[in-house]
């Protein structure tokens, strides 16, 4: 059903006409995207056949082309990418790939459109998709942490200041702190996903059509919030990849800080709490050892996920308007980094989800006659003394050897009752709740 030349390696790329001969194969695997943007296939599929449909509602094809084309491409998108297909990138191996089933009828697909918004819409969509399912892997942690707290909650620690024991707390109150850091990478998330809820469809290459095309109705078709303003901007802005890798960045610094508390407190040092087995790990030569590996990968992984944000902003900073091929390297570092993250959540959930206390070491060092020494002087204020008098009392008496063992670290603790205080989580966990629901709830 072919007639005339088909795009696609085998007869040479989509702008074959304008260059002689082929691309030299070192070169195409030097630039060809297709390994790492197959998994836009999808997406692509989705918005050429919104731009399809467009097309043939605006008449700029035969309505029964329009229909042909639509069809072909979704039994595209059930078809495996050929590991050894050597196309440019995902959009020219669709393009390939529907004129070898339509031929002519195939040819009209690209009408009105480039490449260049073709990937933006196709990277969109995917960028909102992929917010939306980290954003239900982020309220699966908070909701272990919350569940954590509802059960082992009430157990006392001293919280710390510069790592030294600073002044008694419950644990509850510590662990809902991780929790509320997440809802703020959640409202991140969702800000990143409906910075992606833009269609670029219709900018074409840079400068739009002379075609009469419909970019709002493509925009309604692909369930995306908008159409662009400016079809220069449409094509050369990367924010919303920008804005994902940020709101992944930042949640990765909270799973680093979550995780590093792990190795801390599951150390023989601090003996607070044991990782369940399932994701501790041993050592191949010391038989004693269980190793708290998952939360020191999350650590490390932290680290990568800072250096694909400052690289992809670093891609972007130079480039002149409008479309620029750099854009091309946006992709990798975006998919690794929401791949990375995805896995950090699970992970994260199921540690957290099997972490057990000992109430009994943490307790003796939330008592140890010193961390209340801030609660001892605030008692000589009630009683009218000056506090850097009482502050400068209670220092010398510790100085002179003496331990506090009033006020408990429990009544410590309960004296300290204003909103947000240690003695008040009981109700932040209902509010976190009320956020978090049963693990998939939007941010409000
Ligand atoms: N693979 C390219 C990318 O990801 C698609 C756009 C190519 N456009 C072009 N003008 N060469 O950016």
């Amino acid at each position: 059903m072919t007639d005339g030349p088909e795009p696609g390696a085998a007869d040479g790329p989509l702008w074959a006409g304008r260059l002689e001969g082929g691309l030299d194969p070192v070169v195409l695997r030097f630039s060809s995207s297709l390994a790492v943007d197959r998994r836009l296939l999808p997406y692509d599929v989705r918005a050429s056949q919104a731009h399809v449909r467009m097309l043939g509602r605006q008449g700029v094809i035969p309505t029964d082309d329009a229909d042909a084309i639509v069809a072909a491409l979704g039994e595209i998108a059930r078809e495996p990418v050929d590991g050894d297909a050597t196309d440019e990138d995902v959009h020219s191996l669709i393009e390939r790939r529907l004129v070898a089933r339509l031929g002519d009828v195939g040819r009209r697909v690209h009408a009105g459109r480039s490449r260049n918004d073709q990937v933006a819409t196709a990277f969109r969509l995917w960028a909102k998709d992929a917010a939306g399912s980290l954003l239900v892997s982020l309220r699966r942690l908070q909701a272990a942490l919350v569940a954590c707290a509802r059960e082992d909650g009430e157990l006392l620690l001293p919280g710390f200041t510069h790592l030294q024991r600073a002044q008694p707390i419950p644990l509850g109150h510590h662990l809902l702190a991780h929790a509320w850091a997440l809802e703020r990478d959640a409202v991140r998330l969702a800000a990143a996903r409906d910075a992606a809820d833009v269609s670029p469809l219709g900018a074409g290459a840079l400068a739009g059509s002379s075609l009469p095309l419909d970019p709002e109705g493509v925009a309604a078709d692909l369930d995306l919030g908008s159409s662009f303003r400016n079809s220069v901007d449409a094509v050369a802005d990367r924010d919303f990849a920008c804005d994902l890798a940020y709101a992944c960045a930042m949640t990765f610094v909270h799973l680093s800080r979550l995780g590093e508390e792990l190795v801390l407190w599951t150390s023989s040092e601090f003996g607070w709490a044991t990782l369940d087995d399932r994701v501790a790990t041993g050592s191949s030569m010391m038989p004693q050892k269980k190793n708290p590996d998952v939360a020191e990968l999350v650590r490390g992984r932290a680290g990568t996920a800072i250096g694909r944000l400052t690289g992809l902003l670093a891609l972007l900073k130079g480039l002149p308007l409008a479309y620029n091929r750099d854009l091309q390297e946006d992709k990798e570092a975006v998919f690794a980094q929401v791949d990375a993250l995805d896995g950090a959540l699970a992970t994260m959930t199921l540690a957290v989800g099997g972490l057990r206390f000992d109430g009994v070491r943490m307790l003796a060092a939330a008592e140890d006659g010193l961390t209340v020494a801030t609660d001892v002087a605030e008692a000589l204020v009630r009683a009218g003394v000056p506090f850097r008098e009482a502050h400068a009392q209670v220092a010398g008496r510790i100085a002179r050897g003496e331990r506090f063992s009033s006020p408990s670290a429990a009544e410590a603790v309960a004296a300290r009752r204003g909103r947000g205080m240690p003695g008040r989580w009981r109700d932040q966990l209902a509010d976190l709740e009320a956020l978090v629901g049963s693990g998939a709830r939007e941010p409000t």
